[in-house]
């Protein structure tokens, strides 16, 4: 499928639901990563900030646990999913870089090509002497490559990206992700817990309106990938969090009852009533019992837990059961 095939796929499948909904997969194309760079800056967004705290003082023992299962000689794949623009990650390559006798390959997988562009130019940059294989791929991709590498591996799921599953489907992107796993590798996945649920609100409607852009793009991308016609002064982002379930949820909102043509789908036409709601995107929130839940469905089981002093962040080692 090409990629535009697979965009219009998604657009006539996922409105053809209750509630009609989007894959938050497609908020990734060039302007979509530029806008996702800024939210990670914006003093709302709490993850990143906290991920990047726990790796800047925690790191040493983040990279030890690491390597735990395997010798200090053995060449090592580091494979991070999603690895957008490695920031965080660059504090664990560094201490993996300053080992010895360690060699390592870094294998970063994004979705877009753009991001991974230019974290491959940083790293040249910053730590030119390690072996790096961009994979620009969406997950499932990765997973095969994953499969293939010879090396020990350490694969690495950060900034609640799992969040962005349904919880259906949680459990089994892990236990897909530990299926090429030998008992001696080790993930390591960032999951944002559930905390005071105004700050979590509010970290997906920031004051600058940078978050509502970023969802409203995605009516963008259709308008220029697939000729669609939302006009994008009529819709508008909305997010909600549900502090019983840990659901935050984005939407975009139909400011009035309208009718959008898609010219990619033979100019076919979709309804919206005034006020109804298409589902964008999940970020699910998560309480450390339901982790470990988590990781047993899964098959893995939890090796360690690295926190912030608040407990917003938990990054979390994993190993095959
Ligand atoms: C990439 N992902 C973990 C982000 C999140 O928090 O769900 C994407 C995002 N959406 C809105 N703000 C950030």
């Amino acid at each position: 499928m090409t990629e535009q095939t697979s965009l219009a796929h998604n657009l006539a499948v996922g409105f053809a639901q209750t509630p009609k909904t989007l894959s938050s997969k497609y908020f990734y194309d060039a302007e979509g990563s530029r806008l996702f760079q800024q939210i990670m800056a914006l003093p709302e967004y709490y993850p990143t900030r906290t991920e990047l705290s726990i790796f800047q003082t925690q790191g040493a023992a983040i990279v030890q646990a690491l390597r735990a299962g395997t010798m200090a000689s053995q060449p090592l794949a580091v494979v991070e999913l999603g690895a957008g623009d490695g920031l965080k990650t660059k504090i664990l390559l560094r201490e993996l870089v300053a080992q010895p006798a360690a060699s390592f390959t870094y294998v970063p997988v994004d979705i877009s090509p753009t991001a991974l562009d230019e974290l491959v130019a940083s790293l040249r940059q910053e730590l030119p002497a390690l072996p790096t294989e961009p994979l620009a791929a969406e997950y499932t991709a990765a997973l095969t490559t994953l499969a293939q590498r010879p090396e020990a591996k350490a694969v690495l799921f950060l900034g609640s990206n799992i969040g962005n599953f349904p919880p259906a489907e949680q459990a089994a992107f892990l236990q897909a992700l530990a299926a090429p796993l030998t008992p001696a590798d080790r993930l390591l996945v960032g999951f944002d817990l559930r905390k005071d649920p105004r700050r979590i609100r509010a970290a997906y409607d920031d004051a600058q309106g940078v978050t509502a852009e970023f969802n409203l793009n995605l009516l963008r991308r259709f308008n220029a990938e697939l000729g669609a016609d939302f006009q994008l002064e009529h819709w508008q982002h909305y997010p909600d969090y549900d502090p019983s379930t840990g659901a935050m949820r984005s939407w975009l909102v139909s400011r009035r009852a309208q009718t959008v043509r898609v010219g990619a789908l033979g100019g076919q036409a979709f309804e919206f009533a005034a006020w109804e709601a298409i589902h964008t995107e999940n970020s699910f929130k998560f309480t450390l019992l339901q982790i470990e839940q988590l990781a047993q469905a899964a098959g893995l089981r939890v090796v360690e837990v690295f926190q912030d002093p608040a407990q917003d962040f938990a990054d979390v080692v994993l190993a095959v059961a």
